[in-house]
């Protein structure tokens, strides 16, 4: 074990200001009210531990005693344990070449792949509709509480410096046995700053163990840390300074790894979703701020030169599929390890299946609703009732419901979402169907789908080779080589299942352009449900 210096206690005073771009203060519940229909208590939890206590009480968290080794066979439990959304998150306390001794012994994972535990989190009902969490996901990424500085925290309880830094003393997990090798960030919040404004970023990125103070890390340019990237370049730069703060609220993992707007920090709007300011500290070793309660953060330098990249790769991604192929990636010089005494390694299984939901998918399904339904309200779409991405996709497709007045306006949604900068990753297929139907039904947008949808009438439309994701399996491989052409290749897709508007009225239809479907009117239906008791069918079934 190398260096420690023990320091405790979180010094309340504000002591340093710090830009992280948020507009003024804004109360949680002034923008909630033209879309949120259920009212919200914003919950700051402390730290990763309140978290885990209120998800205990609420009966959401397992503990696991057994020994478990953190090579393939943690990261297989965890994807079994998820579930389609129903599965706990896990507390691993066991973990295999980790004693109690050691500097770091237990992984949580999963707080997030349940859509109750984000009701919780954003301080609602567990059993709230995902509906509601879209709703309130619109508002929620655009409000802000700026952070407060403080002196110090937890987190400093334990400093590890320089040639005394040495990654492979916590239980990082081979998650999956095709993974290149040990991923450590999986869900850590990794900090970077624009050098021009000052202002941070907060963004999720994955991140493999390749030395004891390497991490090579998975950096796209058109992500904010890219962004960030490029300006310190442009600066002159052969180094960016970074930090990864690992486990702490929920929020850290809901807003890094959100489409945040650029130059908002998401410090601020984690200061939101809990209604309370995030007690931010200094690091030791960089001129960056992280949670004062995080349970682990890794400080350092992100290297800008290719010759100092290292091999990073394949990882089972969100898609559900192994991607991003080894090769050389830009990599963190680590320089600073602090963390709480016996801290908890915060890490996740990247990947929705049917029937395996991760965090990601969870996740995503209501920021990637909300933020596809914001673009949809900027653009002037009118007339948009719903939208929703189900979680086993992450947001690759996407469910548009709307109330049309007039042609052509399916068509409008899918430009105005291809047209934004959200759709760079995501919405890569939009269905767009009417607000008789439910889009939280598979079955109700299937049947639309059967019968509303003719492809020699327009009803379906691709838009060719536009941006999108690199790590796509159905791209051809030339066509995800990122560095090349710096980003993917997506054809797109509209599925336009609404009733045709371009179709004459039809007189014998009443003027109506569809037939009437075969549900009963209601007239018919009150009066059989009248007899449902004497008919003998209000009895359960055998
Ligand atoms: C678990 C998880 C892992 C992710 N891994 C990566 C990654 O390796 N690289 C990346 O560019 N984005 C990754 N993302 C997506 C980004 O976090 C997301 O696009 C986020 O909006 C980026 O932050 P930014 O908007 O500040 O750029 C991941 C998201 C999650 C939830």
């Amino acid at each position: 074990m190398g260096l420690i210096f023990c320091l405790s206690g979180a010094g309340p005073a504000k002591v340093d200001t710090v830009r992280t771009g948020g507009a003024k203060p804004l109360k949680s519940h002034v923008l909630l009210a033209p879309f949120m229909t259920t009212k919200r208590k914003p919950v700051a939890f402390g730290d990763l531990r309140g978290w885990m206590k209120a998800l205990d009480t609420a009966g959401e968290l397992r503990h696991v005693e057994a020994e478990v080794d953190w090579n393939v066979e943690l990261g297989t439990i965890a994807r079994l344990a998820q579930g389609p959304g129903t599965g706990p998150a896990l507390l691993f306390n066991n973990i295999r070449d980790y004693s109690a001794n050691s500097r770091c012994h237990q992984v949580f994972t999963g707080g997030l792949s349940s859509p109750r535990r984000v009701a919780m989190m954003l301080g609602l009902e567990p059993d709230t509709h995902p509906r509601e969490l879209v709703k309130l996901g619109r508002t929620v990424l655009n409000e802000t509480i700026a952070p407060k500085i403080v002196k110090t925290g937890p987190v400093k309880e334990n400093v590890v410096e320089g040639k005394d830094v040495d990654l492979y003393e916590f239980p990082v997990p081979q998650w999956n046995r095709i993974d290149g090798g040990r991923y450590i960030l999986t869900y850590g919040g990794v900090v970077t700053k624009d050098p021009d404004t000052g202002v941070m970023n907060v963004g999720i990125y994955r991140g493999m163990v390749a030395a004891k103070d390497k991490i090579p890390i998975l950096m796209w340019r058109a992500q904010h840390i890219g962004h960030h990237v490029t300006a310190w370049q442009q600066a002159g730069h052969k180094e960016m300074p970074i930090a990864v703060a690992i486990g702490w609220e929920p929020s850290l993992g809901f807003v890094g790894g959100a489409p945040v707007p650029k130059g908002l920090c998401e410090y601020d709007v984690m200061g939101a979703i809990r209604g309370a300011p995030v007690d931010l500290v200094k690091c030791e070793t960089v001129d960056l701020h992280v949670p004062a309660t995080s349970e682990i953060v890794i400080e350092g330098y992100l290297g800008l030169e290719p010759d100092t990249y290292m091999m990073e790769g394949p990882f089972a991604e969100f898609t559900g599929y192994v991607a991003g192929d080894r090769s050389p990636k830009p990599t963190i010089r680590v320089t600073c390890i602090t963390h709480r005494t016996d801290p908890i390694l915060r890490g996740t299984i990247e990947g929705s299946m049917p029937g395996s939901f991760s965090e990601n998918g969870t996740c995503s399904s209501i920021m990637r609703a909300a933020a596809a339904w914001n673009v949809l309200d900027r653009a002037g779409v009118p007339g948009v009732t719903d939208v929703w991405c189900p979680p086993v996709q992450t947001g690759i497709n996407v469910l548009v419901q709307i109330k049309q007045s007039y042609r052509g306006q399916a068509k409008q949604v899918a430009n105005a979402l291809w047209g934004s900068s959200a759709a760079h990753v995501r919405y890569k297929h939009v269905t767009v169907v009417d607000d008789d139907i439910d889009i939280h039904d598979y079955a109700a947008v299937d049947w639309a789908v059967a019968h509303r949808v003719n492809a020699g009438e327009n009803d379906i439309v691709i838009m060719p080779a536009t941006f999108g994701a690199g790590l796509d399996p159905s791209t051809r491989r030339r066509d995800r080589n990122v560095a090349q052409f710096g980003t993917g290749k997506w054809n797109r897709l509209l599925i336009d299942a609404t009733v045709n508007l371009d179709y004459d009225p039809d007189p014998d239809l009443g003027g109506a352009r569809f037939p009437p479907t075969v549900w009963p009117a209601p007239d018919d239906v009150a009066a059989a449900k009248a007899r449902w008791s004497e008919l003998g069918l209000d009895r359960p079934k055998r």
